[in-house]
């Protein structure tokens, strides 16, 4: 077999597989907390930047971040309610809130690159954020 022809199986093999683990996905029902909410705001957010960048157009990533930071007070105000209890390790807010305050501070990379309208700035920013996710899942996500 030609080594062209063994790539392509290779890649082929490779697609099946991966549409055995496809994600699971998006929920239909509606969020049940509001971190759960600020969560899927969250991705929706850096889904559309990563169109942007495609697109050579960051421009609406701005707005949408600042939906995030009404969604992130609002989870905020309700753990010190009481009203929102953490699925794991409940008993660490201070950590959480920490991570928390890291993470958002990464986000302001993004609203700054999406600003001027830089793409390339863009992507390095949302690169920051994403490697925030699973930081605070391990800890904190059930
Ligand atoms: C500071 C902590 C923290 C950070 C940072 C964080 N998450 Fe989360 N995330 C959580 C917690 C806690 C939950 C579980 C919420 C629950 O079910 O009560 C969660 C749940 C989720 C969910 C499931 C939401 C649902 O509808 O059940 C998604 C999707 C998600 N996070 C995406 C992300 C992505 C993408 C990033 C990074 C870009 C991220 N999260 C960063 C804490 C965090």
């Amino acid at each position: 077999m030609k080594p062209l022809s063994l790539l392509l199986l290779l890649f082929a093999a490779g697609c099946t597989e991966h549409s055995q683990h496809a994600p699971p996905p998006a929920p239909s029902t509606a969020p049940a907390n509001p971190v759960q909410a600020e969560m899927r705001l969250l991705s929706a957010t850096l889904q559309s930047a990563v169109r942007g960048i495609g697109a050579g157009d960051v421009r609406s990533v701005e707005h949408e971040l600042h939906r995030l930071h009404a969604a992130k007070e609002t989870t905020e105000a309700a753990i010190r309610s009481g009203s929102y209890r953490l699925p794991r390790n409940p008993d660490r807010v201070d950590r959480f809130r920490e991570l928390d305050e890291a993470f958002h501070g990464g986000l302001g990379g993004l609203v700054q690159a999406s600003r001027r309208n830089d793409v390339a700035a863009t992507a390095e920013a949302l690169g920051v954020v994403l490697r925030g996710c699973q930081g605070c899942h391990s800890e904190f996500r059930p």
